[in-house]
């Protein structure tokens, strides 16, 4: 049955997945370590794409690990449940994801070398990534088309709250040195690129055949065919049988979708909400 979203700190969430007492112990209790590794996106932005990326550059390109270990227990997500107690437990350097805006995460954060990664995808494909997926999971409010959406998004009124505010509130931390940012686009474009860029943040080396394997295991296509990454095995939890993580995985597909109205709509909405950042900031605008 659908559920309607609950609310902390005027953010929506899913009370299936995400329970407000762990969301009090991660803002007040939890200790981020100095050897942790987070990967934080908002919602479709591409996080296990990006989480394979890193999964096989620490294995050095070696597949056993992404083909035998479910996504969520390679890169837990912080506020379930599941997710939650995996990572407190554990002991050593973590790899864990997190979809919270910055002022809903551990306050131990901000004084701490953990490395962070932040992927931003344009929000446009955002919106049509999010509509059509969690239109396939029986654990959110969904709407009935896409133009109710759109209003829903633009207002914010969406898991995780505005796009807006998390990507203005996670990028004033772009000039920390633990903090890398990447583009869903620019891994499209030059995945090669991208897997150096993490090598570099993460200050490991990849010979020329372990880089192929990454590329190699983290395709679209590679990554649809493994069970342990494509959610295939979290039909029965939370979604219907037909719910698609690798839905299309392109840049672009927002154009397929919006109206000439709706484009022009977003477009001044991003504008005003994004004005400040330099020239170039992002790579589709
Ligand atoms: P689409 O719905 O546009 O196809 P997240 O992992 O943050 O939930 O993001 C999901 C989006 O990333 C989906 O976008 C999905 O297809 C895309 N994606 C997943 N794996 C990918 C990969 N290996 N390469 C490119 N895109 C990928």
């Amino acid at each position: 049955m659908m559920s309607e979203y609950t609310w902390f700190e005027g953010i929506a969430f899913s009370d299936k997945v995400v329970q407000k007492e762990i969301l009090e112990d991660i803002r007040n209790k939890f200790v981020v370590k100095e050897e942790d590794l987070i990967m934080l996106t908002y919602p479709k932005s591409g996080r296990n794409a990006m989480a394979l990326i890193v999964c096989l550059i620490q294995t050095k390109g070696d597949p056993k690990w992404i083909q035998s270990v479910p996504i969520w227990d390679r890169s837990p997500w912080l506020e379930t449940d599941y997710g939650y107690t995996l990572i407190f437990n554990k002991e050593g350097p973590r790899l864990f994801s997190s979809h919270l805006p910055i002022q809903l995460f551990s306050k131990s954060l901000f004084s701490s070398k953990a490395k962070m990664i932040y992927v931003i995808r344009n929000p446009r494909d955002v919106l049509v990534s999010a509509y059509f997926f969690w239109g396939k999971t029986n654990f959110v409010k969904t709407p009935e088309s896409l133009e109710t959406y759109f209003e829903w998004f633009l207002k914010g009124n969406v898991l995780f709250g505005s796009w807006f505010e998390h990507v203005r509130g996670w990028l004033s931390m772009r000039e920390c040195d633990n903090f890398l940012v990447l583009y869903y686009e620019d891994m499209k474009k030059d995945t090669k690129g991208t897997i150096k860029k993490i090598c570099d943040f993460l200050g490991k080396k990849l010979g020329p055949d372990e880089l192929e394997m990454v590329l190699k295991y983290s395709s679209f296509q590679a990554m649809k065919e493994n069970n342990m990454s494509n959610f295939s095995l979290a039909k029965n939890d939370f979604s219907t049988n037909d719910i698609n993580l690798m839905r299309k995985g392109t840049t672009g597909d927002w154009k397929n979708h919006f109206t000439v109205a709706q484009a022009e709509v977003f477009d001044k909405v991003f504008q005003e909400k994004m004005a400040g950042f330099p020239p170039g900031m992002f790579p589709w605008e």
